[in-house]
């Protein structure tokens, strides 16, 4: 046996377990709020940390010591000081941040919690469904797309699609099916007044969030519908149809798809986004592509699965994705040159 390499694989493991335990007390964090209470606020002692957030002294004393560990606070040993950097808190403090990462402790946390339910799968077939994620799924994965997509939509993705936004400006009909907790429908609905906006999406707790969100904004031209995209309403159609992350988590993605072909009205643009992924698992080998394994594993596949669906996975690329929109009728299939480490883009039309 190789020492040398068993050392060196204990290490990786090791490294993705402190990663792991770690996102477990960062997600403490951002359940408290903690994270909000330290930007901005330079070097703090402990006791100023609990003046500032009320929070237990002991648990905080271990878990700024655990976050200090993992380089995520700074320590001064001199002084007995964290500080949470700046570039840090715009990943774990600022909500409206582009590089906001917080949600993604929800969202493992709900992915750990279906491992019973996807070891039971794994012996006997079937899978957890979206509705056994729980609240906590539906709000991480909103938090985690949204601070992204809420300022590069209009400024980058739709932009990439000629006429698009010229056309939104005018005012036409736009979908966004599968639109989970709304912020890509709302996005469009603020920015394009003349248009008019409706997000679609199978799951009652994301409409009921959706139309909180809609309701505060006091939009009149958007609405939210719970309905499955099996049977997205097909008159008098839309100009613009989005899914945002959806195509891979369907039961059924080849009846879904040709619904939007159906949708779509002549001239009209379908703006796919999906998991930034390669056609073969030899292009998606390393730290991107396990975690979209991952995700598909402990979610995408299990929530397809569990009625009997497709089970696309979330790890496909640009090949499939074409192959999909081809078999569903649609004529044009163009891939988008965003660069984005996430998702991907495909402009298709009929
Ligand atoms: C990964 S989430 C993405 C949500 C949102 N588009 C975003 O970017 O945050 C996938 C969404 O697809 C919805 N969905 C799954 N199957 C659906 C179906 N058959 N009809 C409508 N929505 C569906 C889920 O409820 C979920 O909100």
């Amino acid at each position: 046996m190789d020492r040398a390499a068993v050392r060196a694989f204990m290490d990786r493991f090791m490294q993705m377990t402190s990663g792991a335990a770690v996102l477990g007390v960062l997600s403490v964090a951002d359940r408290t709020g903690l994270f909000q209470k330290l930007a901005a606020q330079g070097p703090l002692t402990l006791e100023e940390v609990v003046a500032r957030t009320g929070l237990q002294e002991r648990y905080l004393r271990e878990a700024l010591a655990c976050l200090a560990a993992a380089e995520i606070l700074r320590y001064d040993a001199d002084a007995s000081t964290y500080e949470l950097p700046d570039e840090h808190a715009a990943c774990l403090a600022d909500e409206s941040s582009p590089y906001f990462l917080g949600g993604w402790t929800q969202v493992i946390r709900a992915l750990l919690a279906a491992v019973p339910g996807v070891a039971r799968a794994f012996r006997e077939g079937g899978g957890v469904p979206y509705a056994d994620f729980g609240p906590d799924m539906v709000e991480g994965i909103d938090r985690t797309n949204a601070p992204g997509l809420r300022i590069l939509l209009t400024r980058r993705w739709l932009p990439a699609m000629p006429g698009v936004v010229e056309r939104l400006e005018q005012g036409i009909r736009v979908a966004d099916v599968g639109c989970g907790c709304g912020s890509a429908a709302l996005t469009m609905a603020k920015a394009y007044p003349s248009s008019t906006v409706t997000g679609y999406d199978l799951d009652p707790t994301s409409i009921e969030r959706a139309r909180e969100s809609a309701k505060r904004e006091g939009l009149a031209n958007l609405q939210f519908e719970q309905v499955d995209a099996e049977a997205l309403p097909t008159e008098p159609g839309f100009d613009l149809i989005t899914s945002l992350d959806v195509i891979h988590d369907l039961v059924n993605p080849s009846k879904v798809l040709r619904r939007i072909h159906a949708a779509l009205r002549a001239g009209g643009t379908y703006l796919m986004v999906e998991p930034n992924a390669a056609d073969s698992l030899e292009e998606n080998l390393g730290r991107e592509g396990a975690l979209l394994y991952a995700m598909s594993t402990l979610h995408c596949l299990t929530v397809s699965l569990a009625h009997g669906g497709e089970g696309l996975g979330t790890a496909w690329g640009p090949k499939k994705a074409e192959q999909l929109c081809l078999e569903a009728g649609f004529q044009s299939f163009r891939r988008l040159e965003i660069e984005n480490p996430f998702n991907a883009f495909y402009e298709i039309k009929l």
